[in-house]
C-alpha cells in the first residue's frame, strides 16, 4: 500500500510493487513522482527524512537534509542592527540549504534497492512529459502566489500562468533533468550539467551555494530514536529532526494517565496533552540542533525520570504558564510546505518519508532549465536566539548557523511496533505542528480504538510552547469546549478554516490486512493491491 498527497504519486509507487519492487524501490519512485506533480512540496531541490522498518525486523532512518552552505554564517540574516531580516531567510536565493533529495534516493537506492534506478525514474519521467492534472486546491495556491513567482524569479516561471482545476502541466525540463539523473546517477545532480545549471542560477540570484556546496553533500544514516509508550515502541527521526525526541518525550509524559478514561478530545485530554508539548517544546528549544555540530542529552531527555519530574507541577486545576517553563535541567550533559507519504509492501517492508522544500514551493526560486522549485530551509535555523522563525519556532544556539550544519526540523516519520510486530507507519506536513499531529494520530488508535481513517479525519489540536497558545482547527471544536479551557486560563485560538496537517497513515489490522489513512484535508490517496 501507498499512501501520498497526490494520487499520481501512490498509483506510480504502487506499480513498482506490483512490478516485484519492494517498500524501499516505490519510495524512490513515489518521491520523484511528487516532485513532479506536487511541486508545492515534493521536489528535487529540497530533503527529507524516511525511517523504516525491514521485515525482519531491523529499523533505521535516512537524513537527507539540507545542510548550510560553506559560506554562510551565523549573522548572515542579521541587519545592521543586530535584527533579523525574515525575507532574507524565507524567500530568494539566500534562503536556500544545499538540497538533499537526489542524495538521499541513490542512498536509498545503494542499501535496499532490488530495482535499477532508471526503471525507478521512469514514470516520473513520462509524468513530467505527458503532464499531470492541477486539482482546484493547487490551482488556488498557484494563482495566489502567481505574483510572488513572477516578482522572486524576475520572469516568468512554468507555475507563473493563471491556473484552472483540470488543467494539465507538462514539466518538460524536469523529465530532461530525471533523464539525465537517470542515465549518469548521482553526480549529474551534484557536479554534472545539472548542478552547474544550479550553481549559476544560484549565483545569477545572488545566492551563495557553490560548487563544493555540492560536492561535499551526503546523505546520512542514523539511528532512529525509540520510545516504548505501554504496548508500543514508537520508531521515529532523530536528530537533526527534533520530530522523535519530543514525541517521545511527550509520550513519555502522558504514559501513566488513562487517556480512554478521560475521553478523546475532552477538555481534561486536550489539557495533558497540551501540558506535556509545552515541557517538550521547551526542551526542543534550548537543546535540539544538528547532532553532527551540537551534543545533544538524548538519553536524558527521554528518561522517565527526568520526564516525571517536568510533569510534578501539573494540575487539572489550572494552565502552567509558558512563561514559568523553561527547558528542564539535564544534570551530566552526554557527551507551510512538506509532504509525507508511508510505504507497506507485500514482503513485509515498511517506510515513512517526509520531505519538504519548507515554505509552499520553498523559496519560490524555480529553476526554469531544471523544472524545479528550491527549498527555503535556512528559516529553520535559528537566525537569533529567542527570534521567532516562519512557524513561530524560537531556537538557541543549538540551532544557530554554521557551514555544512543541518537546520533543525519538526519532520516526524514514524513507524509503530505493537507487541513487536509492525502495526503503523505515519507523518504529516505541518511545520512544528507536525509532531502533535503524529502524536494525536496514534492515540487516536491506540487509546480510542479508532479506524485509521477516522484517526487522520479526527480534529486536532497544538501547542509549542511558545506562543502560549492552543492552536484548534477550525472543525470539530464546540465553544462549550473550548471556554472550560479559557476558564483555566488557556489562550485558545480557533482561525477560520484553519486546519493542522495532512497526516498519511497505514496502520496493519489484526487479520493482517492493511488499512490506509489519506487525508481529506489535502488531495491524498491511498492505494493498495
Ligand atoms: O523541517 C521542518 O520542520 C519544516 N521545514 C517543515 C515544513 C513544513 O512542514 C511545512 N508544511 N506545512
Amino acid at each position: 500500500m501507498v499512501v501520498s498527497a497526490r494520487e499520481e504519486a501512490s498509483k506510480i509507487g504502487l506499480q513498482i510493487l506490483q512490478n516485484g519492487g519492494n517498500a524501499f524501490d516505490a519510495m524512490i519512485a513515489t518521491e520523484m513522482a511528487l516532485a513532479v506533480c506536487y511541486p508545492f512540496a515534493g521536489n528535487l531541490g529540497g530533503g527529507g527524512f524516511m525511517v523504516y522498518r525491514t521485515n525482519d525486523g531491523k529499523t533505521g532512518s535516512l537524513d537527507y537534509r539540507e545542510k548550510a552552505p560553506l559560506s554562510a554564517s551565523k549573522t548572515m540574516y542579521l541587519d545592521e542592527n543586530g535584527d533579523p531580516d525574515s525575507e532574507l531567510s524565507r524567500v530568494g536565493s539566500l534562503a536556500i540549504g544545499i538540497p538533499g533529495t537526489v542524495a538521499g534516493m541513490f542512498k536509498v537506492n545503494e542499501k535496499f534497492g532490488t530495482l535499477p534506478m532508471s526503471e525507478l525514474l521512469q514514470p516520473s519521467i513520462d509524468l513530467a512529459n505527458n503532464g499531470f492534472e492541477v486539482t482546484s486546491g493547487q490551482a488556488d495556491m498557484l494563482n495566489r502566489l502567481q505574483t510572488t513567482f513572477l516578482e522572486v524569479n524576475k520572469d516568468s516561471i512554468l507555475y507563473s500562468r493563471k491556473f484552472s482545476s483540470g488543467d494539465t502541466v507538462r514539466n518538460l525540463a524536469l523529465a530532461k533533468t530525471l533523464e539525465r539523473i537517470s542515465q549518469n546517477g548521482i553526480s549529474e545532480f551534484y557536479g554534472g550539467q545539472t548542478g552547474n545549471v544550479l550553481v549559476d542560477f544560484i549565483s545569477k540570484h545572488g545566492g551563495i551555494i557553490g560548487t563544493e556546496d555540492l560536492t561535499k553533500y551526503e546523505a546520512v544514516w542514523r539511528t532512529p530514536v525509540k520510545i516504548a509508550y505501554k504496548e508500543l515502541n514508537v520508531i521515529s527521526m532523530p536528530p537533526p529532526s527534533s520530530g522523535g525526541i519530543v514525541l517521545g518525550q511527550i509520550l513519555k509524559m502522558i504514559e501513566s494517565y488513562d487517556l480512554n478514561a478521560l475521553d478523546h478530545n475532552s477538555s481534561k485530554y486536550i489539557q495533558l496533552l497540551v501540558e506535556a508539548e509545552r515541557r517538550a517544546y521547551a526542551d526542543r528549544s534550548f537543546y535540539l540542533g544538528d547532532p553532527d555540530f551540537v551534543s545533544i542529552p538524548q538519553d536524558s531527555l527521554l528518561s522517565e525520570e527526568y520526564l516525571k519530574q517536568r510533569m510534578q507541577d501539573f494540575s487539572f486545576e489550572t494552565a502552567t504558564h509558558s512563561e514559568e517553563i523553561e527547558h528542564g535541567e539535564i544534570i551530566g550533559i552526554e557527551s507551510d510546505e512538506t509532504t509525507h507519504y508511508s510505504i507497506v509492501d507485500q514482503y513485509g517492508n515498511a517506510i515513512a518519508a517526509t520531505t519538504t522544500l519548507n515554505g509552499a514551493y520553498g523559496s519560490k526560486l524555480f529553476v526554469n532549465e531544471l523544472g524545479i522549485f528550491l527549498n527555503n530551509e535556512m528559516d529553520d535555523f535559528s537566525a537569533k536566539p529567542g527570534v521567532p522563525n516562519m512557524f513561530g519556532l524560537i531556537g538557541a544556539e543549538a540551532n544557530s548557523i554554521a557551514p555544512e550544519k543541518r537546520m533543525l526540523s519538526s519532520m516526524t516519520p514514524t513507524i509503530v511496533e505493537k507487541n513487536g510486530e509492525f502495526w503503523m507507519s505515519v507523518g504529516t506536513p505541518g511545520g512544528s505542528t507536525i509532531i502533535t499531529s503524529v502524536l494525536q494520530t496514534i492515540l487516536n488508535v491506540y487509546e480510542f480504538d479508532m479506524s485509521m481513517q477516522e484517526a487522520v479525519n479526527a480534529p486536532r489540536f497544538h501547542h509549542q510552547w511558545l506562543p502560549d497558545e492552543i492552536v484548534f482547527e477550525t472543525k470539530g471544536f464546540e465553544s462549550a469546549l473550548l471556554d472550560s479551557l479559557k476558564i483555566k486560563k488557556y489562550k485558545v485560538i480557533q482561525q477560520e478554516s484553519k486546519i493542522l496537517g495532512k497526516v498519511d497513515a497505514i496502520l496493519k489490522l489484526p487479520n493482517g490486512k492493511l488499512e490506509g489513512g489519506a487525508d481529506y484535508r489535502g488531495d491524498d490517496t491511498a492505494v493498495g493491491f
